[in-house]
């Protein structure tokens, strides 16, 4: 896979995808967002790939938002359009895909930037980072998904306070809000998200898939997330991952999962 703004490096059952425009903080113009997505739909569909990190080049921006280049002199439709697409390639479908995306987020987090962290299925932060959602200060609102997952990560209160007043937290007040789950050194940001990595891609892909699935139903419909769960509970049992998973228990040995 070759692609102008990403890189793509895989190890094993392990994809590391890098946002490559450090000139420009690594922000978000449309030809990111679609290669993105493509690379992301690739990995996605790849059965060797069991975990995905996504992070930014550079040792300054995880990603500095949406391209304000590409967007100044967009008419009402042309705004709404960016929103649609740019949800449905890049945000939502991140949130959906089921293999797991973890963002390793190694500097400044910032308007879509934040937002595609926040799409990811959990996220890291390096103690420089910086996160916030500066919409407001240029006229507009988060548009890729950020007054949605924002009050669900860190509550209603912060949310609000973070995109009225526009500023940027650090990694440690974003930890302490539930916005990232772990804070560690730079330099030791993609050896220690790797570590977490490769605790995953040891699991049932096909369970992980499927516990993807359930929590995401929930945060739409909490009635709809319990029905998701028993439904997908249920089809594990007609797993091979769930024979080889309660076999290996059974036996005394470690699974191998064939992922299916
Ligand atoms: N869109 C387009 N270009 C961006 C960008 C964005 N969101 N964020 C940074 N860049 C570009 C800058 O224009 C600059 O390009 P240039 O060298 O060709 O002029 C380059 O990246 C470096 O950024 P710069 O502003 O010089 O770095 P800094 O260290 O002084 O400031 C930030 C860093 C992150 C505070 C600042 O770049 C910033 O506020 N960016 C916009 C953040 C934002 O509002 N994002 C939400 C968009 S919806």
């Amino acid at each position: 896979m070759t692609f102008e703004n990403i890189l793509v490096a895989t190890e094993g059952h392990l994809a590391t995808l890098t946002i490559n425009r450090p000139s420009k903080l690594n922000a978000l113009n449309k030809a990111t967002i679609q290669e993105l997505h493509d690379a992301l739909a690739q990995l996605d569909a790849e059965a060797t790939i069991k975990a995905i990190i996504l992070t930014g080049s550079g040792e300054k921006a995880f990603v500095a938002g949406a391209d304000i280049s590409e967007f100044a002199h967009f008419s009402i439709e042309e705004g709404a359009q960016l929103a649609a697409l740019g949800q449905e390639i890049l945000f939502d479908f991140v949130e959906n895909m089921k293999t797991p995306v973890i963002a390793a987020v190694n500097g400044f987090a910032l308007g879509g930037g934040l937002e595609l962290a926040m799409a990811c299925h959990f996220r890291i932060a390096s103690d420089n980072a910086k996160m916030g959602l500066p919409e407001v200060t240029l006229g507009v609102i988060p548009g890729y998904g950020g007054t949605q997952r924002l009050p669900q990560l860190v509550g209603k209160g912060r949310a609000m306070e973070m995109i009225m007043t526009a500023g940027m937290i650090d990694a440690e007040t974003a930890k302490s809000y539930g916005l990232v789950n772990h804070v560690v050194p730079q330099a030791e940001l993609l050896e220690f998200t790797k570590d977490i990595a490769s605790k995953i891609t040891k699991n049932s892909p096909v369970a992980i898939s499927y516990a993807i699935k359930a929590v995401n139903a929930g945060l739409i419909d909490t009635k709809e997330g319990f029905k998701t769960e028993i439904k997908s509970f249920g089809k594990c049992f007609g797993t091979e991952d769930f024979k080889e998973g309660t076999t290996a228990f059974l036996e005394k040995r470690k699974a191998t999962f064939p992922g299916k």
